[in-house]
């Protein structure tokens, strides 16, 4: 290949243009065809047009609806550099995570057989275990972008509009392959027992329950809850896919520490095995959160190395302030 088509290859990659990637593409046909590689160029054209749309473009959700009372979003997307991806869990929750992602890649081929992909999932497990890092993660494995729907802002709303600007953002993603992610709706979750409630919430869990029956977009539907004692088979019925992702348990603090502490020099002898038992309990996100503290501690003080010490510090500190109250597991 030419030098300039390289170069313009890597551009159009260095700025993350569709259209210049495109081009450039189209160049490189056209370049191979002139070189007399006739079959080469076809295979390439044909690579070229099987392309999947969904992946990339968010034009096309330029009219999600927004909150007229506040002309707040009701929906934020997230686009490709914005999504987190990498999670630690332990197998079987990674390869229910992968399976998710392997069935969305091979949905053509399922389809062939009569089968679907698993288009609606729910995650349910303590808080800041993952389940919004999750979501992130099937929207980065799928390519889809990532339409995170915002309840707090619907529910504030003006009165009645919330059902029909649920339905709006419902019928968007119709047209527009994405993952419509309805994070923390713990209140469908508890739909049976609030059904007898007047106001707005009732109305959004009957309009939800309903939408989620008829979905049947191009994307993915991933809900996630605190809850789970309080799921119960109506909300299970409606999902192709329902599973925990729990608490991590020794082996994934160990990864956790490690990984956060990676860019850090670490003291030679440090016991990584007994702080990764003594942070058994928390949650991914406190794990996280303490080797973190521990590695400021270290830069503040201008230590060259984070010591065992700045870790049980900073988990200390941590359970002082779950006894002033703070919930231990929270995010
Ligand atoms: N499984 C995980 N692997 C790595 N980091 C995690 C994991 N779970 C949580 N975290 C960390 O905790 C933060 C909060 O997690 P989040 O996904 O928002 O939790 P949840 O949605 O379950 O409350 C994340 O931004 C990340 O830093
Ligand atoms: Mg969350």
């Amino acid at each position: 290949m030419q030098a300039e088509l390289i170069k313009r290859l890597f551009k159009a990659v260095s700025k993350g243009s569709d259209t210049e990637l495109l081009f450039s593409c189209k160049k490189i046909i056209e370049s191979e065809r002139q070189k007399g590689h006739s079959v080469l160029a076809a295979s390439l054209e044909k690579i070229l047009e099987s392309r999947d749309i969904s992946k990339g473009s968010t034009k096309n959700l330029a009219k999600l609806p927004t909150s007229r009372r506040h002309n707040d979003p009701l929906v934020v997307v997230m686009s490709r550099e914005e999504l987190r991806h990498h999670m630690i869990l332990n197998a079987d929750v990674d390869s229910r995570f992968t399976r998710v992602e392997k069935e969305f890649a091979a949905r053509d081929r399922l389809a062939k057989f009569g089968f679907s992909y698993k288009k609606k999932v729910l995650l349910y497990g303590p808080p800041g275990c993952g389940k919004t890092l999750g979501a992130e993660r099937l929207a980065w494995n799928t390519g889809l972008p990532l339409i995170k729907v915002r309840f707090d802002a619907m529910i504030s709303s003006y009165f009645g509009e919330s059902a029909s600007n649920l339905r709006n953002i419902f019928d968007t993603v119709k047209d527009v392959p994405s993952l419509l992610f309805l994070d923390e709706c713990d209140f469908i979750a508890k739909s049976r027992n609030i059904s007898n409630d007047v106001g707005e919430i009732p109305r959004i869990v009957n309009t939800l329950l309903q939408l989620l029956d008829d979905y049947n977009a191009p994307g993915l539907l991933v809900a996630a809850t605190n809850l789970d004692k309080m799921l119960d088979k109506a909300i299970f019925r409606r999902f192709d896919d329902v599973f925990e992702v729990p608490m991590p348990t020794y082996m994934e603090n160990l990864q956790l520490l490690k990984t956060t502490l990676a860019a850090v020099k670490t003291q030679d002898n440090l016991n990584w095995k007994d702080m990764a038992s003594k942070l058994v309990g928390m949650s991914a996100a406190n794990v996280v959160k303490v080797a973190q503290n521990a590695a400021k501690t270290a830069i503040l003080e201008g230590n060259k190395v984070v010591r065992q010490m700045d870790l049980e510090l900073a988990l200390n500190e941590m359970y002082l302030k779950d006894q002033q109250g703070d919930l231990f597991h929270a995010t």
